[in-house]
This record gives C-alpha cells, sequence and structure tokens, in this order.
C-alpha cells in the first residue's frame, strides 16, 4: 500500500519504517528540516533499539523515504497517517493546531481518496474536527473527493517501540466507515497473523482508549508511589507488597513499581488533558487530578530524602546523577524526572556530576550548559568526590554495578536509589548507606 506518515517523531518514524518493512511503500513527512535531512544522511534522530536497522533496510529497498516537500508526501499516499504531536495547552488541554494544520494540508492538495488516521493521541471529537478541516480545504477548491477519517491510536513504548509496533498487543481502530476499515484491516494484517488483534469501534471510543490506557497506567505507578511512602513509615517493604499484590491475576505485576516519579511525553500530558476534557464536561476526575498531584510529590521524593540526610542548604556538596533519560532504553527528557531533581539540587546549591547512556546530548539541549553541572563519559567518572550517589533511571548497566568502586570512588559511600534495583539488605552487608523508596524494613 501506499503510506504518507505526517510527522517524522518516535511514532511517525517507528510507523513508517514498520509499515515499509512489511512491503509497503512510505513516505514521510516532517517540517522540521534537520530531522529530514539526518534521516536521509542514513542516520536517526532519536535512540530506538532496532530502529535504525530497518530504516537503513527500508531506504535501501526503495520503500522508505523522507521529506519536507508536502505536495509530494500528500500525492504518495492512500493512507495518511497524522502523527504529529499534540502538547498541552496553557490549560493542560491538549493542542490540537498541529494536527489540524496537517489535516488542512491534506485536503488542501489531495488528488484522490485518502484514508485519513488520527495516529496522535487526540482528544475525543478530534476525528469530526479533522474531518471538518479538510472538507473546509476541499470545498475553497470546490472539490468533491472523497475521504475517510480513522482513529488509530499508538501504544507503543519508547525504547521497546519496535517491538510493540511489530508485535501489538492490540490495534485499536475507530471507524464508521466500512470501506476504511477494509483498508486498515489490509494494512495490519501482517502485524496480526497469529491471531486477530485488531479492535474495530466507533471513533469516540477509540479516541477515549488511548487516553483512559495512558491514565490507568499513571494511576497504577501513582497509587504505588503513595502505598510506598507509607511503607516507609510503617515498617513495610514496597518491593515484597509488590510482589504480594502483583500476583493477584486481577491486579497483575505490570507497571507496579514505587519510583522517582512517571515522567515522558505521555503520561504527564495524557492525564493534564484528560482532566482538563472533564472539567470542561463538568466532571472533575478527583483520581485522576490527585494521580497527577502524587506524581508531582514523588518527582521531588529523591531531593527530600537528599535534604533529610545532608540538610537543605547543599552548597559545597556533591552528587552523581545515573540516569537522566525519563525511562531506560530512550533518550528522550521530556518530563524526566531528573529534570526536576537536577534543577532542585542545583537550587539547594549542590553540584552535580551527571551520565546517562544516551540522554546526554538531549540533556545538554534542555537544561543548556550550566557551570554547577557536568556531564560525565562514565558512571564511574561521575562517582569520583560525590557526596552520595543519585540512581534515577533504571538502565541496565546500573543494576549491577561494581560496589567497590561505588564505595571507594564516593566520599562516602551512600546511594539514593530512586528505582529500587538495590536490595537494601545487600547494601547493608557491603557497608553501603542505601536509600531507596518505599524500603520500610531498611
Ligand atoms: N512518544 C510516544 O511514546 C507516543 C506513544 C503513543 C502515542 N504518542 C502520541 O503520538 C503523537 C506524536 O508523538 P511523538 O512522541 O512522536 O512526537 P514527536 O514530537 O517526537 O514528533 C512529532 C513530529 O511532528 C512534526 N510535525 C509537527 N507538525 C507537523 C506538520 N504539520 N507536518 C509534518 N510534521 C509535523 C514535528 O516536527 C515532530 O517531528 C502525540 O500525540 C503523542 O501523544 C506518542
Amino acid at each position: 500500500m501506499k503510506v504518507t506518515a505526517i510527522g517524522t517523531g518516535y511514532v511517525g518514524l517507528v510507523t513508517g519504517a514498520c509499515l515499509a518493512e512489511m512491503g509497503n511503500h512510505v513516505v514521510c513527512l516532517d517540517v522540521n528540516a534537520e530531522k529530514i535531512r539526518v534521516l536521509n544522511a542514513g542516520e536517526i534522530p532519536i535512540h530506538e533499539p532496532g530502529l535504525l536497522e530497518i530504516v537503513r533496510r527500508n531506504v535501501a529497498a526503495g520503500r522508505l523515504q523522507f521529506t519536507t516537500d508536502v505536495d509530494l508526501a500528500v500525492n504518495h499516499g492512500t493512507i495518511m497517517f497524522i502523527g504529529v504531536g499534540t502538547p498541552p495547552d496553557e490549560d493542560g488541554s491538549a493542542d490540537l493546531q498541529y494536527v489540524l494544520a496537517a489535516a488542512r494540508s491534506i485536503g488542501a492538495r489531495m488528488t484522490d481518496y485518502k484514508v485519513i488516521v488520527d495516529k496522535s493521541t487526540v482528544p475525543v471529537g478530534t476525528a469530526d474536527k479533522v474531518r471538518a478541516a479538510v472538507a473546509e480545504e476541499l470545498a475553497k477548491r470546490g472539490s468533491t473527493l472523497a475521504f475517510s477519517v480513522v482513529s488509530n491510536p499508538e501504544f507503543l513504548k519508547e525504547g521497546a517501540a519496535v517491538e510493540d509496533f511489530m508485535k501489538p498487543d492490540r490495534i485499536i481502530i475507530g471507524s464508521d466507515d466500512e470501506q476504511a476499515t477494509l483498508f486498515m484491516r489490509a494494512l495490519y494484517s501482517p502485524f496480526t497473523r497469529n491471531h486477530d488483534r485488531m479492535i474495530v469501534m466507533d471513533l469516540r471510543s477509540a479516541e477515549f482508549t488511548k487516553y483512559a490506557a495512558n491514565a490507568m497506567l499513571a494511576t497504577r505507578i501513582s497509587f504505588m508511589n503513595e502505598m510506598a511512602l507509607l511503607a516507609e513509615k510503617v515498617g513495610a517493604d514496597i518491593e515484597l507488597v509488590r510482589r504480594g499484590i502483583g500476583s493477584d491475576p486481577r491486579i497483575g505485576y505490570s507497571f507496579l513499581y514505587a519510583g522517582a516519579g512517571y515522567g515522558g511525553s505521555c503520561f504527564p500530558k495524557d492525564v493534564k488533558a484528560l482532566v482538563q476534557a472533564a472539567q470542561s464536561e463538568g466532571i472533575p476526575l478527583q483520581v485522576l487530578t490527585a494521580v497527577e498531584a502524587a506524581n508531582e510529590r514523588q518527582k521531588l521524593l529523591l531531593v527530600d530524602k537528599v535534604v533529610a540526610r545532608f540538610g537543605a542548604d547543599l552548597s559545597g556538596r556533591h552528587f552523581a546523577i545515573w540516569g537522566l533519560a525519563f525511562k531506560p532504553n530512550t533518550d528522550d527528557m521530556r518530563e524526566a524526572p531528573a529534570l526536576v531533581i537536577l534543577r532542585e539540587l542545583l537550587r539547594l546549591g549542590a553540584t552535580v556530576a551527571a551520565y546517562d547512556p544516551v540522554a546526554m546530548t538531549e540533556a545538554k539541549r534542555q537544561l543548556g550548559e550550566l557551570p554547577a553541572l557536568s556531564y560525565c563519559q562514565s558512571a564511574e567518572q561521575a562517582l569520583e568526590g560525590a557526596d552520595a550517589l543519585l540512581l534515577v533511571t533504571e538502565w541496565k548497566e546500573f543494576k549491577s554495578p561494581d560496589f567497590d568502586v561505588i564505595k571507594s570512588a564516593l566520599k562516602q559511600p551512600v546511594v539514593f536509589d530512586g528505582r529500587n534495583q538495590y536490595e537494601p539488605s545487600l547494601m547493608k552487608v557491603l557497608g553501603i548507606e542505601h536509600h531507596g523508596i518505599g524500603r520500610g524494613t531498611a
């Protein structure tokens, strides 16, 4: 099939590359000329395991192309994915300007039937707005060309995006148009060979499903973070509690890790957008409002622990930070807890040496060059002369570090373990002062 992906970010690029891998002819469009330049130079602008190989293979096979040329892109695809950003507006609601601009660019140029697919995470009712925007552009040209609008929210996880796209748990299609549904079934059939994973529903329910899924996952995290706060006070270990409750099939083990708070480009903005959308319908979402507030507090928990240990004036103190990305296997720093932790440590007068396996370029872009913050070439280098280590992102290389090196490199062996990577009892034996999250028995 001929596919166009409008927006070549985490979602658009993965979608385009994976669809090309299945034999489709894909054009990826972006307004960011630098991104397209990097892609056309044979590199990818993001860190995503397995993606570079797929991109290179499909570019070489002539099935994948990157462009800033809107005419070329609109002309190419019968299926037009819109995967542009939907950042929060000032009031937290989803800003649809990029989605609607993409829709207008299609309406203004299309010369044949298109299936326009909303892949961005968008509020309920957006498909109607997209349809209206396309129709308005067509009307300006006096055109009555047919088109369909479909909702196909994306559930990939950064860091495992290719795997998630290639082996989806489910493919949600919101459609009120049989022909468009057929196109989507055909497009996705290579991904659902084993058993049908496609769930077809009306457009509004599909749009809602994406928000509800992210809201549920964020709720689980904030719930466990609050349980961890209590566990610490009452002398229970949240890790044991997690295993205890996760074994209940009604609960399950996923997304029950207490930590330094959730971040990323999706949960914070989608929770905010859902709260805002509900507010405007006169339905205040009390649970989700609390989920967000609990997460904001959680992002500062590690600093609170540092202050409790070293005092509120951190001038003259120096800390090592391991992990900057909002989660492992990505260089995405959007809403990363590390940003909040870093800024707060610096505000309290400390200096920081940070290390992340892939996110340091992005961190430098977001934070700029700060005199009190240095970026290190290795995890070990970051430890040199620090008063304590703060583990913020659970990259694999931090899971089993050389604890002798940690002990000898730090001024005193103090570890703030923001992702509960280390066993408190082992730390005790090794003579390391360990501050985990919710490890009340330590
Ligand atoms: N990142 C994720 O893990 C993830 C997962 C599921 C859903 N989503 C949703 O998918 C959407 C995209 O997210 P993302 O992380 O890929 O964003 P991103 O910021 O990485 O990429 C968006 C891209 O769209 C481009 N763009 C904006 N307007 C454009 C236009 N008119 N024409 C062409 N390109 C345009 C931008 O330059 C940018 O490169 C969001 O709604 C997000 O919530 C993201």
